[in-house]
């Protein structure tokens, strides 16, 4: 083995180097001296002045300085925004190499964490639309502003120094009290920007308080859009402080005069300190308060607190994946494990015998009942309760349910807990399907599944363009 290279570098020294690969959460690996330097804001291929930002003994991390000879793989970022927005790390990269790194991110997960050697990793499934694929973006209100230069900012981006006490945009990169202000987002639709834009000048005209969890008073927290990409229903959703009926009727009128085509105006109040989306009351101020949305053949009825795939079109491919590895049998039990609001569970039904699904969330079990009604599913059931529970210590409900044929898992991106993995090698069934949003949980737990079962095959599927996020499905199957 190559003897580690020893550390020359110190916090703050800038140096030249030459930039070989992506590594983790969008960064890239460089090397100075032989010495790994983790760096930010670059692409594979480039040569950077970088400034050392830590030092440790294995490794440096830095940050661009300037460009000095740029990767081939480099593009011009669409958005005014890119660079100090956290939102699309990989703008600036070419979409056919976001995808390489992606494809070889699930490789690395299966061959260093998960021990596999030579993993059968199809090649990854890219999404057609690469810009404007969400339906879903949430907003923050702040009054303190984040501003700052960054190399890679596009040359357009002009930060607004406003004398304002508002700003209404998205939070940077771990930075939770201060908002970059967001005039245009290319990931939902340009509808949505004037949505966002208007309801700014709104709150500034009508000179609202933001909410400041400092001193628990305020009023306006988060604006959400939900879009859908199917039914053309549009959203809006304005999370506040506090209940204020005649500043949302003021608002939604303005609004609908505005952006025609909204559908519904919600109201969501949260008069908690926790800085989330979800409240204790919702009020409707135009429409009913819901958007509906299609996956397959389903109709998806969408609440403002409900969760659902925030990628309507490559939810759908994902799916078609899961369906197709699961070789599914019109005689097959299949248990669907975290099952969320049960779109896996009724996409798969029309396949199979009949679908359980367990989820620990009381409201999602709720929303997967509903949605199974709404769409006249009778084979599916879903149960709440947390899964270590269920499948370790609940003997009496395993046995009062037919044991599965197939298993369909989509855990959180912490993977399974290792007790729920050893319960799935007791039940063993025939095939399972894993779908997962970090390869390298899901390469931790499948090593685990390894001691009785072949992995067949690695699909992953690109839906998050532009971030360095990926999803991967799993197909495993019994060892006779
Ligand atoms: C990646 S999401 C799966 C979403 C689901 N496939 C859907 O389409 O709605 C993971 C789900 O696991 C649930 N969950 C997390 N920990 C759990 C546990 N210990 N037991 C059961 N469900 C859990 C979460 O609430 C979440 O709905």
């Amino acid at each position: 083995m190559e003897p580690l290279k020893q550390n020359l570098l110190k916090r703050g020294d800038e140096v030249v180097l030459r930039v070989d690969d992506a590594a983790f959460e969008g960064k890239t690996i460089g090397r100075y001296e032989g010495f790994v330097v983790f760096v930010e804001g670059a692409v594979p291929g480039d040569t950077v002045r970088v400034r050392i930002l830590k030092s440790k003994k294995n490794y440096a991390e830095a940050k661009v300085v300037t460009v000095e000879q740029p990767s081939p793989h480099r593009v011009v970022p669409r958005c005014r925004h890119f660079g100090p927005c956290g939102g699309c790390k990989w703008q600036h990269v070419d979409y056919q190499v976001q995808l390489r790194f992606k494809q070889q991110h699930v490789v690395d997960a299966f061959e260093r964490i998960g021990g596999f050697t030579n993993p059968n990793v199809l090649p990854i499934i890219g999404s057609e639309e690469v810009f404007f694929y969400r339906n879903k973006m949430e907003y923050s209100f702040s009054d303190k502003e984040w501003v700052e230069f960054l190399p890679d900012a596009s040359p357009n981006f002009q930060p607004e120094t406003l004398n304002s006490k508002l700003f209404l945009g998205l939070h940077v990169p771990q930075r939770y009290d201060k908002v970059l202000e967001i005039t245009e987002c290319h990931l939902q639709s340009g509808l949505s920007n004037e949505i966002l834009n208007f309801t700014r000048s709104f709150a500034r005209r009508e000179n609202l308080p933001v909410y400041s969890s400092d001193a628990d008073a305020g009023y306006l927290r988060f604006l959400v859009i939900r879009e859908s990409k199917r039914t053309n229903e549009l959203m809006v959703n304005l999370v506040t402080y506090e209940d204020r009926p005649e500043i949302l009727k003021h608002f939604t009128a303005g609004l609908l005069a505005a952006v025609p085509e909204v559908t519904t105006v919600v109201n969501t109040i949260n008069s908690k300190k926790a800085q989330i989306a979800f409240g204790d009351r919702e009020r409707v101020y135009a429409g009913d308060g819901v958007i509906n949305e299609r996956l397959g053949n389903l109709l998806f009825t969408i609440s403002a607190s409900s969760f659902f795939q925030t990628n309507t079109h490559q939810a759908e491919r994902l799916y078609t994946v899961a369906k197709s590895l699961a070789a599914l049998k019109q005689t097959d039990i299949v248990w669907d494990l975290y099952s969320g609001t049960g779109s896996i569970a009724l996409f798969v039904s029309d396949a199979v015998r009949q679908v359980i699904g367990v989820e620990s969330v009381e409201s999602a079990v709720q929303d997967a009942n509903r949605n199974a009604q709404a769409n006249h599913i009778e084979n599916c059931t879903f149960i709440l309760g947390d899964l270590k529970d269920r499948l370790t210590k609940d003997r009496e409900w395993i046995a009062s349910h037919p044991r599965p044929d197939v298993m369909i898992i989509d855990p959180p991106r912490s993977g399974m807990h290792p007790k729920v993995v050893e319960e799935i090698l007791e039940i063993a069934p025939e095939r399972i399907v894993y779908l997962s949003c970090n390869p390298a949980t899901q390469a931790r737990d499948v090593k685990s599944l390894a001691v009785r079962y072949d992995v067949l095959a690695l699909q992953p599927v690109d839906m998050f363009p532009h971030t360095y996020h990926i999803e991967n499905v799993a197909k495993l199957t019994l060892r006779s």
